[in-house]
């Protein structure tokens, strides 16, 4: 029988050394532990110093995730690298796979912000369902720190360094039940990382435009709104797809960046606190790494078990959102 199913057989992940707690940041900016934890729930995040590449995290996470699904760099087909934040805008994705070895596999970098994981999730689901790979080795990774303001205080509060990735492998039932993805260009303007350009003159006639990326800006009420009223819609979407109800599921799985998004979400979906993993007091906002980070870390705790349903549901700049719904383990 042709393995046309997804499972997901791996997790794994890395953080930068570096920690930074609430009280060190407020030697920086004018805020306080007690407003960025009631606020956000987040009490500290790791940042990658200058010699830490975002393909050293990704390839470190991507190695544990080869290792629990029990396969060698050598079988993976395709790796898709999610993130916003490259060691190199041509491509990072091509590093990992020649730092890890995996000399057969096809490799290239996914944008979609904080969403990027879980459309890379679908977008390699859509390579096994079709038969034309049979290992995919996904990671989520972003080293934001690279472009926060660090003298905004409204918004580098909230990020943090990291890598999570993910194995899916080809298989006889398919534990991928339902997902949903989702776009809006015309609001754009919440959440931006955009370059800027000065025109430049090369000779007489001819101009180009000459800049480079700014940090990053938010309207941090607008994405608030937006999460807590999207959110719940796809993954409605996704678990109807998937014909389950919401009481299957055993795991809220949000992107990490706001405590009272994810309270907010869950209320509005009738999901029990206790089912809402959450790894923010940690790390902090991670962009693409926050799904497969959290994941790892509640797989690694024992928290998430084999046959688990999991609605996970990424959501952000573009803007973008989307949810899936997935079974963890063979
Ligand atoms: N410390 C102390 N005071 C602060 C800080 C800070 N770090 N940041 C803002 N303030 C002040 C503001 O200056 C403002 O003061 P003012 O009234 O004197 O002008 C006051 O606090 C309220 O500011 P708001 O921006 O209105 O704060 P709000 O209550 O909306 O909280 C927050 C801000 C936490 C960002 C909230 O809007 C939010 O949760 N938004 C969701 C956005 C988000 O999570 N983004 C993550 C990235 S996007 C993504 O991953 C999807």
């Amino acid at each position: 029988m042709q393995k046309l199913g997804v499972v997901i057989t791996g997790s794994g992940s890395a953080t930068p050394a570096t920690a930074l707690d609430n009280q060190e940041l407020s030697q920086r900016v004018e805020t306080s532990d007690e407003w960025i934890r009631s606020r956000t729930g987040i009490r500290a995040r790791r940042l990658a110093t200058a010699s830490e590449s975002l393909s050293a995290i990704a390839t470190q996470a991507a190695t544990e995730a080869i290792a629990m699904a029990g396969i060698t760099p050598a079988e993976l087909d395709l790796i898709l690298l999610a993130t916003s934040t490259p060691d190199d805008l041509f491509g990072t994705a091509c590093q990992i796979q020649a730092q890890l070895g995996a000399t057969k596999a096809v490799a290239f970098d996914l944008t979609a912000a904080c969403s990027g994981f879980v459309f890379g999730l679908v977008t390699a689901a859509q390579y096994i369902r079709t038969g034309v790979y049979q290992n995919v080795l996904l990671v989520g990774a972003d080293i934001l720190s690279r472009w926060v303001d660090w003298e905004d205080r409204r918004t580098c509060v909230l990020f943090g360094d990291g890598a999570g990735a993910v194995v899916l492998q080809a298989n006889e039932s398919d534990r991928l039940l339902g997902f949903e993805l989702k776009s809006d260009g015309t609001e754009n303007r919440c959440l931006n990382l955009s370059y800027k350009a000065q025109s430049k003159q090369l000779i007489q006639g001819v101009n180009i435009g000459h800049g480079t990326y700014q940090p990053i800006t938010m309207n941090g009420k607008e994405v608030y709104r937006f999460a807590v009223q999207r959110v719940p819609e796809v993954i409605d979407k996704a678990l109807f797809r998937a014909n389950l109800s919401v009481d299957k599921v055993d795991w809220l799985l949000l992107h990490q960046a706001n405590q009272r998004i994810l309270d907010a979400v869950a209320e509005r979906l009738k999901i029990p606190p206790h089912k809402v993993i959450s790894n923010l007091a940690h790390y902090g906002n991670t962009s693409a790494a926050s799904i497969p980070l959290a994941l790892d870390g509640a797989v690694r705790q024992g928290q998430i078990q084999s046959g688990d349903i999991i609605a996970a549901s990424g959501f952000g700049a573009g803007l973008t959102w989307g949810a899936a719904v997935f079974q963890w383990g063979r």
